[in-house]
């Protein structure tokens, strides 16, 4: 990445955006004359007035008030970008000062916008320089070029259902939070390698343990940050663990957001309905990848030199992931209707009732040395201590993760019905999940 680059990301950054106030119609006009000055249209003289008086401040204050949005894009306590927002669904203006183009701010105002609208699409009609812009951030042309009072315009919309299938954009926020789950260490590897290569892209990230309590994290990141969500396939979906962060993500208002998931080798086309239900929060999906990595339960043996090569594989995999998503040639994916079902089924008790069944978890008293690691690290809380203080992993609140099975330092959890070889992706003091920016 180039200082120059480094410095346009920070100064995107430091962009906030906001409603505007009555008290700042008149500096939105002098925006879009400035925005204008620089256009070269072949407007009729009627068309020009007619522009002009659109947009007068007391235009737009008069609009504001009949319930149009606008919302404004500011940098240094000036006012750099525009949109306004008519009948729910229409983008009827989208102005950036000449002086802050190729920050992204025009994107960001639409995604804003998007996220708050309560229609399934977003219109505009584009002027001939602008349907490059529209094209870009995923507007489809709908209809026929026209020319009124001297000035083209095109209709443009921007579907807002997850199953309309958009064309893939480019992740163009400086920095990246990175939640993840990891049973067993699998996906924690992936996240790391992902971490990794986005640093060296020139990006901040931080890594963080994907518990419910630490939605809260998003509520304090930048406007600018993207989000990258990190899991393993459990049962053609994800663990409840999961969905319940997942729950508690706040709005997006056109957040980026990534999924990268590790699984045995399908995942059931998960992320159609991770997609939806981000969709619907207001996040903006750039791309959602699966990798293939290590099953971790019920292994006879360890097969170690296909466990090495499946390992190999998915990080090289990440750094390719990495270079898609800066491209922008990496898309969500489709959506299978199957995913609605299975994602319904992921948030009751049957799959992981039968798993357990299939796989129960007991201790092996002869082994446990009562160091209680299992029951400090199982993220749903479902181990308790026996009236012998051996631990309990309770069935009905087991989401069959295998941390606790893979991390015990005596191998003394499994099933000693059908005994299986331990597996983990690596020791457990490797295990930290949240971690700083430099690791
Ligand atoms: C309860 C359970 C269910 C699983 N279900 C699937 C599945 O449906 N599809 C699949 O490909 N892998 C499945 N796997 C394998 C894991 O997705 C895979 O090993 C993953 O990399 C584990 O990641 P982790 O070590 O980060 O937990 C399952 C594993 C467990 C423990
Ligand atoms: S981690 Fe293993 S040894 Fe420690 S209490 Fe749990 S079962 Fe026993
Ligand atoms: S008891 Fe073990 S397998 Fe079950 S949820 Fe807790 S850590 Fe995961």
């Amino acid at each position: 990445m180039t200082e120059a680059d480094t410095k346009k990301l920070k100064r995107a950054k430091s962009i906030k955006f906001g409603d505007m106030k009555l008290a700042q119609c008149e500096e939105v006009r002098n925006l879009i004359l400035d925005a204008v000055k620089s256009e070269n249209r072949n407007v009729t003289n009627e068309g020009r007035i007619a522009f002009e008086r659109y947009i007068s401040a007391v235009a737009i204050e008069n609009r504001a008030r009949m319930g149009f949005k606008f919302e404004l894009a500011i940098l240094d306590a000036r006012i750099v970008g525009v949109i306004e927002i008519r009948e729910v669904d229409r983008i009827s203006m989208l102005y950036v000062h000449p002086d802050y183009t190729r920050l992204g701010i025009g994107s960001r105002l639409v995604f804003r916008a998007a996220s708050r609208c309560a229609a399934s699409k977003l219109m505009t009609y584009a002027a001939d320089e602008d349907i490059g812009f529209y094209e870009r951030v995923g507007f489809v042309r709908c209809g026929d070029r026209s020319v009124v009072l001297g000035i083209p315009s095109t209709p443009y919309k921007l579907s807002m259902s997850p199953r309309d299938k958009k064309p893939p954009s480019k992740l163009r926020s400086s920095s990246v939070a990175l939640f993840v789950f990891s049973g067993t260490g699998n996906t924690l590897l992936v996240a790391r390698e992902v971490g990794r290569a986005l640093r060296d892209e020139g990006r901040d990230v931080h890594l963080y343990d994907m518990k419910a309590e630490n939605g809260e994290i998003l509520t304090k990141l930048d406007d600018d940050a993207a989000v990258g969500l990190a899991f393993p396939v459990a049962c053609f979906s994800t663990y409840p663990a999961v969905w319940r962060f997942v729950e508690s993500m706040p709005f997006g208002h056109g957040r980026e957001v990534f999924a990268l998931s590790t699984c045995g080798g399908f995942s059931g086309g998960m992320q159609g309905a991770l997609g939806e239900v981000l969709s619907k929060k207001g996040y903006r999906l750039l791309s959602a990848k699966f990798f293939i990595m290590p099953g971790n339960y019920g292994n006879k043996a360890i097969p170690a030199e296909k466990n090495a090569h499946r390992v190999e594989k998915a990080l090289q995999d990440s750094r390719a992931f990495v270079s898609d998503i800066l491209a922008g040639t990496a898309s969500w994916g489709g959506y299978p209707w199957g995913a609605r079902f299975t994602h319904w089924l992921a948030q009751t008790r049957t799959p992981w009732n039968f798993f357990y069944r299939m796989f129960p978890i007991l201790t092996d008293k002869t082994k446990c040395t009562r160091c209680y690691l299992c029951e400090r690290i199982c993220p749903a809380y479902a181990i308790t201590k026996d009236g012998d203080g051996y631990p309990f992993v309770e069935p009905r609140v087991c989401e069959s993760c295998q941390r606790c099975v893979g991390f015990c330092p005596s191998s003394a959890l499994g099933n000693p019905k059908k005994p299986a070889v331990q597996y983990r992706a690596m020791d457990y003091d490797e295990f930290k999940i949240t971690e700083s920016k430099n690791r």
